[in-house]
This record gives C-alpha cells, structure tokens and sequence, in this order.
C-alpha cells in the first residue's frame, strides 16, 4: 500500500450517492439519498452521524467503503484515492459493523467459522491452530466465552450477536470501522455493556470510527466530534461537547430539545422546539436548504440557495443563512 501522505486516516470529499427510482412508466427519478457529504476522520477517533431515519446515514457508511459506487466525489484513505482499481487493497482496512445483529451474520456457521471466514478471505495465518489462536484472542477481545467457539448464532442474544459481529470486522485487523446503529436493535439495559465495548476495543487498538446513530445521547457518549445528516446532506459538524452545548443549525437544535431531560425542572424550564412535519422525501428535495419546509426562521434566501457548511470557529461547521 502507498504511504500516507495526510494526517487524516479517511477523507470523503463531495460524495454522492444517487439511486435511479421508477416513478412511473418508462420514467426514472434519481433519489439522492447522500447529496454533497465531506468530512474528515483521524486515526483513532470516532466521528458521530446521526439525524432521523432516511436522512442517508447507512449510504454514506456503504459508499465510504464502495459497497456501493459513489456517484460523484472522492474517498481517501491516508492520503490516497481509493478507486475501482485499488479498492481491493483497501477492503481490509475499512470494515463495517451491521445495524441488525440478527440478520447479518449467517445461521448455518458456528461462531467459529463467522469470525475466522474473513482470515481465510485474507489468507491471515498457516496453520488450523492459528487460526483458532486468532479466533480465541478476538473472541476473548469482545468480552464471548471460548465455549462459545463451536455454537449457532441462534443460541446468542442480541447483544452478544453484536460482539460476534465486531469480533469479525476485527479479524482483519482493520484500522477504521463503520458502526451503523450497532445498538439501535439491542434491549435499552444492554446498550451501555456493547457501548462500553466499542469504546474499549478503540482504546486497545486505536480503530477510528464511523458512529452512526440516531440517539443523540449515545452519539455523544461516544464520539470526538458529531455530524448533523438532513436529506442527504450534513447541515452541522463539532466537536460533541461543543455541538450538544452549543447548537447552531435549527435541525439540530431542535433534534436537542426531543432528547429526553431527566430532571423536570430543566425540562420545565427548557423551550422546546417541536419539529413540525415530516422529512421531505429525497425524491423531492426542496430547493435551496433541505430544511426550508420545516424551519420556522426561514426566508425567501433559503428556497433560492444551498447554504454552504462554513467554519464558524474552532472547525463548527454550520451550513444556516441565518447563524
Ligand atoms: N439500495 C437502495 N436503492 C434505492 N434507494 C435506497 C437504497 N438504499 C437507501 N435508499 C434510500 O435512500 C434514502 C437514505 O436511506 P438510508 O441511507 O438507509 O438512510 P438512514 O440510514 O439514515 O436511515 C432513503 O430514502 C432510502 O429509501
Ligand atoms: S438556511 Fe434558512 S431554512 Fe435553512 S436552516 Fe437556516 S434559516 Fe432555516
Ligand atoms: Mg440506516
């Protein structure tokens, strides 16, 4: 692989990933389901994506790692472009964690064999007893028992279904993983355990992720830095303290005051701001600001133009006319 000429670990630059939708006979209308996306992820950190179901988050995931074909703009990983031709020295480095641990992990193999499938992809040890090192050290890395080695996924639950999951994009010693809402399924009482989890697996092996969520209180549990998605695009990107402290764009501001407030007096005394109406459908993006139809400052500018996403100091990026 090409050395690394930059001190970011991935880097997409204007991605785009556009899906042709029949709408009718002999007519096709392109859905922009990620329209413009740029942010940048250093070696060991974790950067959030959250914003409502079918803002676009799980085809960034998908397009970052070219599971998808981006339909326009630039994936760099250290510094270097990845394309058709040389993804495939990629695909080791770059892994992903699914959203349903129930789905994604085949039921006719032992736990064994799903962890210890992506060493024999790579060709990542000589011997039967290597591998199964391997596979015994990944297992004990994601807190499964030894035993466990030879049982069926349909013997696990949820939770220890998800550590067989990064056990396996682990496998290939990956320096990046994209987790896409490896939590949203799992029972509330065990979202902390596989949280904790992910958070220590980064501390022993200093992965950098891509954290996508729609719960802003877990996004922010464990992320550096936190992007805002709405219809395709990121309206606001920063650090997590600085973005839950200090809000910028309407969207999110108002995804805030939806977070549940444990203590009734701050509630009492917050203002809510009640998000009216649903997400426009990416098959009809309102022109100018994504949001315009459901934002209560907007004007006349905001149907004309894209607000772009600008620097508001110490890297906030907020993409608002009005801020
Ligand atoms: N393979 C696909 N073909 C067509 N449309 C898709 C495909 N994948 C996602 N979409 C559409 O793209 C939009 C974004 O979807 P998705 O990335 O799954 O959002 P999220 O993960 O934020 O819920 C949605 O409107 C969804 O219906
Ligand atoms: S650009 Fe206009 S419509 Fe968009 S969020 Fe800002 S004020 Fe609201
Ligand atoms: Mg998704």
């Amino acid at each position: 692989m090409s050395e690394n000429r930059s001190e970011y670990l991935v880097e997409v630059e204007d991605l785009k990933e556009y899906f042709p939708i029949r709408t009718g006979f002999a007519k096709t209308t392109m859905l922009k389901a990620v329209n413009g996306v740029s942010f940048k992820i250093r070696n060991g950190e974790t950067l959030g994506l959250v914003g409502e179901s079918g803002c676009g988050k799980t085809t960034v995931g998908r397009t970052l790692l070219r599971l998808y074909k981006p339909t326009g703009g630039r994936i760099l990983f250290e510094g270097n472009e990845v394309n058709d031709k040389n993804m495939r020295e990629y695909r080791k480095e770059m892994q992903m964690v699914f959203q349903d641990p129930y789905s994604s992990l085949d039921p006719r193999m032992t736990v064994e064999d799903i962890i210890g499938e992506p060493l024999d992809v790579h060709k990542l040890y000589t011997t039967k007893a290597e591998r199964r090192d391997k596979v015994l050290n990944l297992m004990s890395l994601v807190g499964l028992n030894a035993e466990h080695a030879t049982r069926y996924v349909h013997e696990f639950s949820g939770g220890q279904r998800q550590r067989i999951g990064i056990a396996r994009a682990l496998a290939v010693d990956p320096k990046f993983i994209v987790c896409d809402e490896p939590v949203s399924a799992l029972d509330v009482s065990i979202q902390a355990q596989v949280i904790n989890m992910f958070e220590e697996i980064q501390e022993k092996l200093g992965v950098a992720y891509l954290f996508i969520a729609h719960d802003l209180l877990i996004v922010h549990h464990i992320s550096d830095r936190i992007a805002v998605m709405y219809l395709g695009r990121i309206v606001e990107m920063a650090e997590a303290d600085e973005l839950m402290s200090n809000p910028m764009h309407p969207y999110t501001e108002s995804l805030l005051s939806a977070v549940p407030i444990p203590d009734p007096e701050t509630a009492r005394k917050s203002k809510r701001i009640i998000l009216e109406g649903d997400v426009p459908s990416p098959l009809n993006v309102p022109s100018g600001c994504p949001f315009r139809t459901r934002c209560r400052y907007a004007t006349e500018k905001c149907a004309g133009e894209v607000p772009p996403l600008t620097d508001r100091g110490g890297g906030h990026m907020v993409a608002c006319f009005k801020k």
